[in-house]
């Protein structure tokens, strides 16, 4: 009898008396039917702040420090699934109340070094090691990349994204989002889509023509989809076209999911309660970090039958689908020890694989082996290694320049070392709870009294000069004094020129920035320029194996470096100036007829970045798009074309292990590729695929 019994309750497991269903990736449809309306409404809205927050309340989470998370629903086996940033490593508390552990997490390089690589794979790699530690810290979802076209040089987040071209930046961001799921965990391309300002960021309203919207800030998001099937997308705060685009049914479900054949989540920025019931009828599956407000107002609308509640279901119905495939739901048991010293040897080979070489006179690089060298500028000993606001994180150290020269058999003028050490500490800007989660700017430029230059010029070998800049989420970048050098900035760079110069000895630039910064009336004075991004926790081991020849160069600009910023179209129609609020206060508009405030009219069109020197006459900008020099020369191949790839022959010609990108434009980018390391005399044949020829 017993066996009998046995049998018919497993043949008939599924008819399970109603509530004891518990979720498996087979038998979705049959918990939905088994939820009530609260429990749908509960899934798709977010759990609220409680883990972001608790590493100040001190409230029990799984993963204290993550962005989000959504809710359980316990009696029909769901679990709760963690959501966290960010692009550059994992962001979440370093230290835990009750608990003796750390949980650093590795500081990558940002965004705009790793498209400078132009090296898919070296950015898959990158992406697993940040997936991994998301998966050994409890974090099921990385909200990562944030991947929006680089409109205009002044963009707070441009450290984020990628590039100022479509192919470029959609590849980079499919190479990334391969690697981070790859360990089985989720993530988010991000900011979906037209997301090309943090001024007003909640409310300014994106005007752009639908073709120049499909043919470049939804170009990008399109190849990565189709190229790596991100678990979820993530809805950006501003509107388009006058619509959100949390609530724009024709971005999420027309184009994103009839058209594209995206089949995951969206969810939404980090957004108040809005219109809920119009962001489920558009698409928008999940609204994080949610507040009960949310849950309230589905409720009420469906049972009002103003939304559908197969509107609901259909978005209940993807949060399943999401967290069937989520380490906490398969039962993974974090380690809490992800292997970070593996991790930051790969943060390190891909900020050495993305260091860009701008200028190299008279070989003035490498540097001699064991030089003394004079070592200038505030940055060579505190290094940016990555912007701020939700791209932060919390890493167990950061390499200095000078440590990393030190550590390359440099020898280093202690005069130089005591005198901007003692500024550093007198002047870098104390430590706040938001600084604390957020990252901050360093201490700034000190003004360097001529007098000092002389009196050290004898006793070094060579110079350098970091000039550094610091960019973040919430607030926009400013012409004077960010774009344009400080006039501190310009004298301490002349000086030193002139004074080495005076003594037949070379100097060199370093630039530890997040984004575009003014080159062309300065890039004449010294040696050398070496363009090092934010380059992550290892940043100053790599610039110092760039500069000592240990590594040779083989970055390239993934964004144009104008000569004037007016030279570029949008820079009408950016708010360069705007000093209002900052939009990380969320909250109310700041005026919709503010002109780009309240709304930006993207009226140049298709001139974005390089684009706009083909397509119009222009002066030349300072470095174009796809610039970066070598320490040894190639030679490349006539490319033949076959079928749907480009094959293509690089020979190393020149005397030392070098890198080469091919890059295929016609006249935008058609494709491109990146040698293995090539020793003096070898070639690779790279046969370059045409992913999306640009029309
Ligand atoms: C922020 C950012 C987004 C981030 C999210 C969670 O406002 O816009 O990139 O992932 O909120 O921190």
């Amino acid at each position: 009898m017993r066996k009998t019994v046995c049998i018919i309750a497993l043949l008939f497991g599924s008819l399970a008396a109603p509530g004891q269903v518990k979720l498996t990736r087979e038998n979705i449809d049959d918990v939905l039917s088994e939820m009530t309306l609260k429990e749908k409404a509960t899934l798709v809205v977010g759990a609220g702040y409680k883990s972001m927050l608790a590493g100040i309340t001190g409230a029990d989470v799984r993963v204290p420090g993550a962005a989000g998370m959504t809710r359980a629903i316990s009696r029909l086996g769901i679990p709760a699934v963690v959501l966290s940033d960010g692009p550059a490593g994992v962001r979440i508390e370093p230290a835990r109340k009750r608990s003796k552990a750390t949980f650093y997490c590795t500081g990558f390089p940002i965004g705009s070094l790793l498209s400078s690589t132009w090296n898919p794979e070296m950015v898959e790699r990158v992406g697993a090691a940040i997936g991994n530690e998301a998966l050994e810290y409890g974090v099921d979802v990385l909200l990562a990349p944030g991947m929006n076209i680089q409109r205009n040089p002044l963009c707070g987040r441009n450290f984020e994204y990628y590039s100022e071209d479509p192919l470029l930046s959609g590849v980079i961001a499919a190479s990334y989002v391969n690697g981070v799921q790859s360990e089985g965990v989720g993530t988010s391309v991000k900011h979906f889509a037209a997301n090309n300002q943090e001024t007003n960021r909640f409310w300014n309203d994106s005007r752009v023509d639908e073709e120049v919207l499909r043919g470049l800030y939804l170009r990008n998001f399109e190849i990565a989809i189709k190229l790596s099937r991100p678990w979820t997308v993530m809805a950006s705060y501003n509107r388009i076209n006058g619509i959100h685009t949390q609530q724009d049914k024709w971005l999420l479900t027309d184009v994103l999911r009839d058209e594209w054949g995206f089949d995951g989540l969206v969810m939404t920025d980090w957004t108040g309660k809005r219109d809920t019931p119009a962001q489920i009828s558009a698409g928008c599956d999940l609204m994080e970090p949610g507040e009960k407000s949310q849950i309230n107002e589905l409720v009420r609308s469906v049972k009002r039958g103003e939304l559908p509640e197969e509107a609901l279901d259909i978005c209940v119905r993807r949060v399943l689908e999401l967290i069937v495939k989520t380490p906490v739901f398969n039962g993974y048991t974090p380690s809490q020890a992800p292997d970070l010293k593996s991790h930051a040897a790969v943060a390190q080979e891909a900020a050495e694989d993305g260091i860009v070489l701008l200028e190299n006179r008279s070989r003035a690089l490498p540097l001699e082996r064991g030089s003394v060298v004079a070592l200038f500028g505030v940055g060579s000993y505190q290094l940016l290694p990555g912007g701020t606001g939700s791209g932060h994180v919390h890493r167990p150290y950061v390499v200095n320049l000078d440590e990393g020269m030190a550590g390359e058999g440099f020898t280093l003028l202690p005069t130089l070392t005591d005198l901007y050490g003692r500024y550093i500490d007198k002047n870098k800007p104390k430590k706040t709870m938001l600084s604390g989660m957020l990252g901050s700017a360093g201490a700034p430029e000190m003004e360097l009294d001529r007098s000092i230059v002389e009196s050290v010029a004898g006793e070094a070998d060579c110079a350098i000069i970091t000039i550094s800049r610091q960019a973040g989420e919430g607030g926009d970048r400013h012409l004077e004094g960010d774009f344009l050098l400080e006039e501190k900035e310009k004298r301490m760079i002349a000086d030193v020129c002139e004074v080495f110069h005076s003594l037949g000895k070379k100097v060199t630039v370093v630039l530890n920035v997040g984004g575009v910064i003014e080159t062309a009336s300065w890039k004449d004075l010294p040696d050398a320029i070496v363009l090092a991004w934010q380059p992550g926790q290892e940043g100053g081991r790599a610039v110092a194996r760039i500069l000592s020849g240990k590594v040779c160069p083989s970055g390239r600009l993934p964004v144009t470096f104008p000569a004037g910023y007016f030279d570029l179209p949008s820079s009408a129609h950016f708010p360069y100036e705007y000093s209002g609020r900052s939009s990380m206060a969320g909250g109310g508009n700041a005026g919709d007829d503010v002109p780009n405030v309240g709304y930006t009219e993207y009226a140049e069109g298709m001139e974005v970045g390089y684009r706009h020197y083909v397509l119009s006459e222009s002066p030349a900008p300072s470095y174009p798009f796809g610039y970066g020099l070598s320490y040894t020369t190639f030679e490349t191949g006539t490319p033949v074309i076959d079928g749907n790839s480009v094959t293509v022959t690089v020979t190393n010609t020149g005397a030392v292990a070098g890198k080469e990108v091919v890059i295929i434009m016609d006249p935008f980018l058609q494709t491109f590729g990146k040698t293995r390391l090539l020793l003096p005399g070898e070639s690779q044949t790279l046969v370059l695929p045409l992913f999306f020829p640009a029309p």
